[in-house]
């Protein structure tokens, strides 16, 4: 089969793989019909490339359909349309059963003192063939995918792999009100979406970013926008919430935050660091550029709430304990536990309405061919790129 291929520093090919095979009782196969392009995948392409393999398969947020099952899938036959969330977890052990797929004790990578494994990321999260590409192995298919509704688009459902889930669970996290004032750091995919399930709730939205059609397109959605480069976010904020800062804040920016020289060069060293070495420089340093949890620090009010879901991966970061402990904050971060919260919001993906606006919410629909160059726009960020699909 045809699938995109990690090979080193903003270097991705598309390469012929063998193909995948059932190798346990709850395995499926499917056939992938789209495929997501995350802020997640764009760490792999610049900054934990230590933690990654030539010829990787990348990609974790896949739907498509069944085409092969072992003996252990009840719940799905082949033919079924399914949506694969983008961690591995089993659906019966002590964290799945409290809520926590992310933490599932039978698919934890134990050696790397991690949570559940994830596909398409890293040694750190078990190193499992990833989603973008014509096939993909789903483990414990007994527990993980969502069946589809037949006769709906992809798109309406392929949001539900990850950037759904992460965005309702960055809202719930931030435990925002519907009168209250949430700031979102971040007008990326995950941002954008976190603003759509909040606006939808009623609560007052403020976004911050840098990039131009990424603040359009959050203004046009009702969001009081705020350029990070033109504007004084943190005097705007204070203003608008009587002198407070915001109820909540949701970081949607992670470990590349613009704004953060002196790491963003130790980044880029360490990329061109021998692997050993890089790794240990990962695991055992500060590597994260902090400029967005800084700045979520310094916008939330007294005993609000931070919510992480950008992701970081310095062990050594400096976080202000000082200011967290004496404005009495709440931080809740991870990564979205995805089956935790389907059944919350999959009434509103399935209203024939659209609230989310799910149905336009891709920008691009591109062949897997086409890859490569996808990646480099959606890091650079190019106007109007904000979602891409892969059709394999
Ligand atoms: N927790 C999870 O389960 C989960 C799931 C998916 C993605 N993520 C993470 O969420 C983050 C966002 O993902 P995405 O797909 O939206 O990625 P993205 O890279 O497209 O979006 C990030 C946005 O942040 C903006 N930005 C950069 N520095 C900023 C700053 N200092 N202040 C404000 N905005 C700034 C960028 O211009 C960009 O628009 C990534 O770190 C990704 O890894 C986490
Ligand atoms: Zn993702
Ligand atoms: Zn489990």
């Amino acid at each position: 089969m045809k699938a995109l291929t990690w090979q080193g520093r903003r270097d991705v090919r598309v390469e012929t793989v063998p193909d995948p095979t059932v190798q346990a009782d709850t395995d499926v196969i499917i056939e992938v019909t789209s495929s997501g392009l995350c802020g997640s995948d764009l760490h792999l392409y610049e900054t934990l490339g230590a933690f990654l393999h030539a010829g990787d398969v990348l990609g974790h947020e896949p739907m498509g359909v069944v085409v092969e099952k072992g003996s252990g899938v009840p719940n799905l036959d082949v033919g079924d349309r399914v949506v694969v969330p983008f961690q591995i977890a089993c659906g019966h052990c002590f964290m799945c059963g409290d809520g926590l797929p992310t933490q599932c004790e039978t698919t934890q990578v134990r050696e790397h003192g991690m949570g559940a494994a994830l596909f398409g990321y890293t040694d750190l999260y078990g190193s499992v063939p990833g989603g973008q590409a014509e096939l993909l192995r789903v483990p414990h298919a007994d527990f993980g995918p969502v069946k589809v509704n037949p006769d709906a688009s992809d798109d309406r459902y392929l949001f539900v792999s990850d950037v759904l889930p992460t965005a309702w669970q960055a809202v719930e996290y931030s435990g925002v009100q519907s009168d209250q004032t949430l700031v979102i750091l971040g007008l990326g995919p995950i941002g954008e979406m976190a603003a759509r399930v909040a606006l939808q709730r009623g609560v007052r939205v403020i976004g911050v970013d840098l990039v131009r059609f990424r603040l359009d397109r959050a203004d046009a959605l009702g969001v009081e926008t705020l350029d990070l480069e033109h504007d004084d976010v943190v005097a705007r904020v204070l203003d608008a919430t009587s002198g407070r800062g915001a109820d909540a804040v949701i970081d949607a920016v992670g470990m590349e935050a613009h704004g953060s020289p002196g790491a963003e060069m130790a980044q880029r060293l360490a990329t061109m660091l021998p692997k050993r070495v890089a790794q240990a420089v990962m695991l055992n340093a500060g590597v994260d550029r902090m400029a967005a949890i800084n700045m979520a620090v310094e916008l939330v009010r007294r005993g609000g709430t931070i919510s992480l879901s950008g992701v970081y991966a310095g062990a050594l970061d400096p976080m202000p304990l000082q200011v967290i402990f004496d404005k009495q904050l709440t931080l809740r971060m991870g990564q979205a536990n995805v089956r935790r919260w389907v059944d919350d919001f999959l009434p509103l993906v399935e209203d024939s309405s659209d609230p989310l606006g799910l149905d336009t919410f891709a920008t691009h629909h591109v062949a897997l061919d086409a890859a490569p160059e996808a990646y480099a726009m959606f890091q650079r960020k190019d106007p109007g790129v904000q979602k891409v699909v892969f059709k394999p």
